[in-house]
């Protein structure tokens, strides 16, 4: 009888979770909150709100479960983990107060500097004027950030100066951002290609998984808004494990320390933002969960079983985990709704997915997806389904996954062309 784990979260790094979950040997049953038509196929979905704490708890003692995998920001600074933890019920995932690294910009440059992490000089203020005055201390172009969460909207890169002091005071005079903008980081400008690094973390430990790319622009060749992200590859060359074992030393360990001696330590997924500038590997930022898309690569090119991971996580012993991973490489590629990221239609009759799915080494994730009154698949989001493909090297798993995008069709489907091209 392996372990009855509920996934909270409903987009495609959690139908990812879940499958991989599905697929551990460790794990018995996989149910979600309020999960999609993808992991309904893994298990009973529960039409909850995954971000009220007693909800979740309830959910997890009725449906008698083991392990309580929580995806998204929004339920962990909601203090859905610091619920289940007063319950006796074992999580993956941070606490309120852990999540607070990606909730507040500000308190995570206090981390990286605490920690001696390499990052990007900064001046965090609430203050207009000191704000204005901060400016002139840094080079163009310049980088002003939202404190808190601002549904990815909240950085602004300005060439000028003039533009910079606009965006101090949409921030701080107009409130643009309301509370999330209500102070400030302005920091130094990183030149370089940018990474996502994940720890698995059990309050002292960490291990480290494979490094992804994602491409966060709608459009081809980087071009068009920024977006919650559009497809990701791994591994990444030139980002090998040698590398991650010294980024581990680097920046999760001491950033580890950091806060546990804060008395905080941080349980779940830390997620290093980086950017591999000409003098180094600085930090960019960290998120408190799994990147999305780049869960849908870095889980399929897993081979160790997530559920016994996942589970050191909550429980403290990371430190006995060694992790295998799969020959070759995976890509995903995101297919969204017209129009995203900006406004998009909801309800349009999806086909393909079960033809691409059956294709060799081929995985497709829903994100936003549902059911209509029939039991047709529409769309129900502006990013819709990742279509995930395992290959020889990663130039074969872009090839299958275009190969799959090609048998799914919608009204207004888009994507980007150049997913893990020219790798
Ligand atoms: N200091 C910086 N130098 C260069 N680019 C940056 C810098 N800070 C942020 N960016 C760009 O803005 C994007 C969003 O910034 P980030 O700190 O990750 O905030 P969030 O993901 O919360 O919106 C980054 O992915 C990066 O492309
Ligand atoms: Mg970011």
């Amino acid at each position: 009888m392996g372990r009855r784990v509920l996934v909270v979260g409903g987009g495609g790094r959690e139908h990812a979770l879940g499958w991989r979950l599905a697929t551990s040997p460790s794990v018995g049953a996989v149910e979600s909150a309020p999960g999609n038509p993808g992991l309904a196929e893994l298990g009973p979905v529960h039409a909850i709100d995954p971000s009220d704490p007693q909800a979740v708890s309830a959910l997890a003692d009725e449906r008698r479960i083991d392990l309580v995998v929580v995806g998204p920001e929004a339920p962990l600074v909601a203090g859905v983990v610091d619920h289940l933890a007063e319950r006796g019920i074992p999580a993956f995932g941070p606490v309120a107060a852990g999540a607070h690294i990606e909730g507040s910009k500000q308190f995570a440059k206090e981390i990286m500097v605490a920690a001696g992490a390499p990052t990007a000089g900064y001046v965090a203020t609430a203050d207009r004027d000191e704000a204005q005055a901060a400016l002139e201390r840094f080079a163009p172009p310049y980088v002003v950030k939202a404190d808190g969460l601002a549904a990815g909207k909240g950085v602004r890169i300005c060439t000028t100066i003039d533009e910079a002091r606009e965006a101090v005071d949409d921030a701080l005079v107009r409130r643009v951002f309301g509370e999330a903008g209500a102070s400030l980081v302005i920091e130094e400008f990183l030149d370089g290609p940018e990474r996502s690094l994940f720890g698995v973390c059990d309050g002292t430990d960490a291990v480290l998984l494979a490094p992804a790319q994602d491409y966060k622009r709608a459009l081809d060749g980087d071009g068009g808004l920024n977006t919650g992200g559009m497809g990701a590859y791994t591994p990444v060359p030139g980002f090998g494990l040698d590398d991650v074992a010294r980024l581990r030393e680097l920046i999760f360990l001491p950033v580890l320390r950091e806060l546990a001696d804060r008395g905080t330590p941080y349980r779940g997924l830390l997620y290093a933002g980086l950017v591999e500038t000409a003098t180094g590997p600085r930090l960019l930022e960290f998120n408190a969960r799994f990147g999305d898309p780049e869960t849908q690569v870095v889980l399929p090119h897993l081979a160790s079983d997530l559920g016994d991971l996942l589970w050191a996580s909550a429980t403290g012993s990371v430190g006995e985990v060694d992790l295998a991973w799969h020959d070759g490489a995976v890509a995903t590629v995101v297919l969204a709704s017209g129009g995203y990221p900006g406004d998009y239609a909801t309800g349009v009759p999806i086909t393909g997915v079960e033809e691409a799915d059956a294709l060799d080494a081929v995985q497709v994730f829903h994100a936003g997806t549902a059911r209509d009154g029939d039991g047709r698949l529409v769309t129900a989001g502006g990013r819709v389904l990742d279509v995930t493909a395992r290959g020889a090297d990663v130039a074969d798993a872009r090839a299958r996954a275009y190969d799959a995008v090609r048998r799914i069709g919608f009204d207004g489907m888009q994507h980007r062309s150049d997913i893990a091209a020219g790798i």
